[in-house]
Order: C-alpha cells, then structure tokens, then sequence
C-alpha cells in the first residue's frame, strides 16, 4: 500500500514538473493548482500543530515550499501587451518577493517548530497566511 502511495505522489510529481517546463510556460490553470497544494500545505501545517506531530508539520512545508517555488505570474500576463506593462513588471516583482518570504517563514516555522517553540512557529504560520492574503488583495483584487 505504502510503495502505491510513493509511486503516485513521485508520478504526479514528475507529471506536474513536466507541465511545468512544457512549452506553452506557467498558465493559470497551472497557478491555480499550485494555489490548491499550498492551501492543503497549509491545512496538513495547522494540523500538525494541532496534534503537536512534527512530521505532519515537516510534510506541510515541504509541500508549501515546493508549490510557492512554482509561482509566478502566468505567461500570458507576462507578454499581456498594453498600456499598463509598468504596472505588469511590478506584479512579476511583487510575485517574486511574496514568494520569498513565504518561502522563509516556511523554514522558520520548521526550525521553531522543532525547537519546542510552538508559539514562535504559529506565528510564522500567521505571516504566512498575512501573505497569502495581501497577494489576493492586491494581484487578485478580492
Ligand atoms: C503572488 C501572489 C499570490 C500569493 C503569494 C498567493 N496567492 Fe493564492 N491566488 C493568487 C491569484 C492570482 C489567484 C487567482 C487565480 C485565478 O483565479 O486565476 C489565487 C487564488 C487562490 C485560491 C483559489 C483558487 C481557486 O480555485 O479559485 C486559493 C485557495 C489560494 N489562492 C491559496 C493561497 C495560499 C494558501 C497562499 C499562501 C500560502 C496563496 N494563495 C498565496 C495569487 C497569490
């Protein structure tokens, strides 16, 4: 049962690293997903610390970090060409740099989590999800 789970979850690896490097680049529908796996990481992080497990916590930022990686403005708002580019520029910018703090804030939660520092690792969690929030307010305008 155990090697049927590794093989599916290393076959929809290598299937989403495939789609990924495909040549028609990132699409939304490729970002949506990735939006998918880092809303359940983050899910699987909260449990963890729910159920002080650390290896469900490992787990969830291991995927968080993978999906984050991912991330970026899909190519057809990269080549959007109209007369707002400066502002398209910033969003690829301001991709970049939310990326990287989520990316951060994941190995600090690993880090502080593991320390017995539980507190430390929550509130690594909530910059996390301030975020996630804050691209959804100003990329996504909700
Ligand atoms: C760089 C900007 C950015 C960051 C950071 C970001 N998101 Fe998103 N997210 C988006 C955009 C853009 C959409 C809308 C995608 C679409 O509808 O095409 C979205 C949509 C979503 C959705 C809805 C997907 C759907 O099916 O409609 C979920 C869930 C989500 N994000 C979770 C997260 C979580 C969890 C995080 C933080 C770990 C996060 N997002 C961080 C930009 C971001």
């Amino acid at each position: 049962m155990k090697k049927i789970v590794t093989t599916l979850v290393l076959t929809s690896m290598l299937l989403s690293a495939g789609s990924a490097t495909y040549s028609k680049g990132y699409t939304k529908q490729d970002r949506i997903e990735d939006m998918h796996s880092m809303a359940q990481a983050m899910i699987d992080i909260q449990t963890g610390f729910l159920f002080n497990n650390f290896v469900m916590v490992q787990e969830g930022v291991h995927n968080l970090s993978t999906a984050v990686e991912n991330v970026k403005p899909p190519l057809e708002e990269v080549e959007e060409e109209n007369p707002m580019t400066r502002y398209m520029n910033n969003k690829v910018k301001l991709t970049n740099q939310m990326v990287k703090k989520i990316n951060k804030k994941a190995l600090t939660i690993l880090e502080r989590f593991k320390d017995n520092d539980a507190t430390q690792a929550v509130q690594a969690y909530t910059k996390i999800l301030k975020v996630c929030i804050e691209c959804h307010i100003q990329i996504r305008h909700w």
